[in-house]
């Protein structure tokens, strides 16, 4: 069972690994605020506020989209870094190896698309890399290709670190994830739910990875080997399937806070169940094959396929969220939680991924498929769940460990105003994506009808407030990381600390 110790000593950052550390949080949250203001600037070419010509427009959302998966992804697996190390032995190399070839990775990308002209978006669909008309060069197209295998390499390298840590003290896979108690059995109640996560997590994004590394090089064939033609819906099922699986793993990476973090803030346990194994055992198949259902709208798509995607949407992300939120909501139910920073910031995550998922599902629905994704209905549901959902949950770690630096608990009134800042702003941001997808305005337009500048405008000032309340975080957190430590003592520690 996680400890109810805020700070357990086994947990303490130091020499390769504390730098290693800050700099994968200092790189996210600077990178976060920057693909920020990239979205900023959309929003406001959008709503009319900002002449940016679409050419530009076109290489800013394929700098926004990759960008922000991106940094998703390397702050979540720095998440997961921080709390599955505690358990198995991992190796530092292969963490610093992922942030130093996502890094040379992200480098290849922003060259493509600023120095390249590159604007075919982070989905990079065949055949549209080898279709610049002018805007980009094959070249450009496969530096940007390039530079996602890289990035997919160094996550290969940590996962493949990770499994082999996981199967050295655990046997395999299966009983990382405690499949050996589904049946029956007496659950071992000090199985870290980290474990199961990280199990699951590397199984399921090593196989989208893989499917992504497929397409890429095929891509990359294809362009230097013109006569080498692709199929344009195979290419696209590898694509998606790599892309859905890449961004749904942050969560999946980013939720291990919520589970080693909030019992020591509520000063309750948070045991292992029964449901929960199930939970993630059942979403590791789901979530697999779940991808078609982004395909719905494409004819050509073998039926089976399609059916599979929609009834397995309906079910992909339930059980682990319905455990999750549920065994959330009870932890922190008359606990007597004290609310700081990081408390907030898992509760504001429970939320965000809860209220974010619900319009998912909706239009993982054929029906409203049909009418519905490609609006901006689609970033109204992604934006909620990534940020107000998982960056919350990376955040709340990040806070977490200022709070362990300083022997405080960050909690001051400015803390607490950049978190109602970034709240209500998120709110208004991704309501007003929601509420245009409601009236059809087209998604990924970088020109919009004078009628539907009404909701991008609501929208900019919504993400006016979450650039501010993600600026003043970012300070916050890389002086509070770069700051000297402030020897422990333990009479500052939460009351909680006596049950652990
Ligand atoms: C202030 C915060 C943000 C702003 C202003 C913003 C703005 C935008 C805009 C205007 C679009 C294009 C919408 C359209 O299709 O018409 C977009 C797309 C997108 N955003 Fe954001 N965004 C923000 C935060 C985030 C975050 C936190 C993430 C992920 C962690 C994210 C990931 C994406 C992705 C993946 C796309 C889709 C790109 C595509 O369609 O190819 N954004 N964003």
């Amino acid at each position: 069972m996680a400890s109810l110790t805020l700070y357990p000593a086994e947990e303490r950052l130091e020499g390769g690994s504390r730098v290693t550390f800050d700099l994968y949080m200092i790189t996210a949250v600077t990178l976060f605020v920057v693909m920020m203001l990239i979205g900023l600037t959309m929003r406001m070419t959008q709503a009319t506020w900002l002449n940016v010509n679409p050419a530009l427009f076109y290489r800013l959302l394929s700098m926004h989209g990759a960008g922000m998966v991106g940094t998703a992804s390397i702050a979540t697996t720095a998440v997961m870094w921080f709390f599955l190390r505690k358990y198995v032995g991992l190796h530092l190399w292969a963490f610093v190896a992922n942030y130093v070839l996502f890094m040379l990775g992200a480098l290849c990308v922003i060259v493509s698309i600023f120095f390249g002209g590159y604007g075919a978006l982070w989905t990079f669909l065949y055949p549209l890399p080898v279709h610049g008309m002018g805007l980009w060069s094959n070249n450009a197209s496969a530096l940007f290709l390039v530079g996602y295998l890289l990035i997919g390499v160094g996550s290969l390298v940590f996962y493949l670190d990770a499994a082999a840590a996981i199967i050295k003290v655990y046997g395999n896979l299966g009983r990382g994830l405690g499949l050996q108690w589904l049946f029956g059995g007496e659950i071992n109640p000090d199985h870290p739910k980290a474990v199961v996560a990280s199990s699951m997590v590397i199984i399921a994004n090593s196989l989208g990875i893989l499917a992504g590394s497929v397409v890429l090089v095929m891509n990359l064939v294809n362009i230097y080997y013109p006569q080498i033609t692709l199929n344009a819906l195979f290419a696209k099922n590898l694509t998606y399937w790599f892309g859905h699986m890449y961004i749904n793993a942050t969560i999946y990476m980013g939720v291990m806070a919520v589970y080693e973090l909030l019992p020591r803030y509520t000063g309750r346990p948070y045991p292992i169940s029964r449901p929960f194994i199930w939970s993630w055992a059942a979403s590791c198949l789901f979530v697999i094959v779940v991808y078609p259902h982004h395909l719905m709208i494409d004819f050509a798509q073998p039926r089976w396929l399609t059916i599979m995607g929609q009834v397995v949407s309906w079910s992909a992300g339930f059980p682990v969220f319905c455990v999750t939120a549920y065994g959330a909501m009870t932890n922190i139910h008359r606990s007597g939680i004290r609310w700081t920073m990081p408390s907030r910031l898992m509760a504001l995550s429970m939320f965000g991924w809860a209220a974010g998922i619900v319009p998912a599902i909706l239009d993982g629905t054929v029906r409203n498929n049909l009418v519905m994704h490609n609006t901006q209905w689609v970033p109204g549901h992604f934006h909620f769940y990534l940020l107000l959902g998982v960056l919350s949950m990376v955040l709340a770690l990040i806070y977490h460990v200022l709070g362990n630096r300083a022997n405080a608990v960050p909690n001051s009134g400015l803390d607490r105003t950049g978190f109602f800042v970034y709240l209500i702003g998120g709110l208004i941001f991704t309501l007003a994506f929601l509420s245009a997808g409601h009236q059809s305005v087209a998604r990924r337009m970088a020109t919009h009808l004078p009628e539907w500048t009404l909701t991008d405008k609501v929208g900019s000032v919504g993400a006016t407030l979450v650039v501010l309340g993600m600026l003043y975080y970012a300070i916050r957190i890389i002086v509070g990381l770069l700051g000297r430590p402030v020897v422990i003592d333990t009479s500052h520690a939460h009351p909680a600390d006596t049950a652990g």
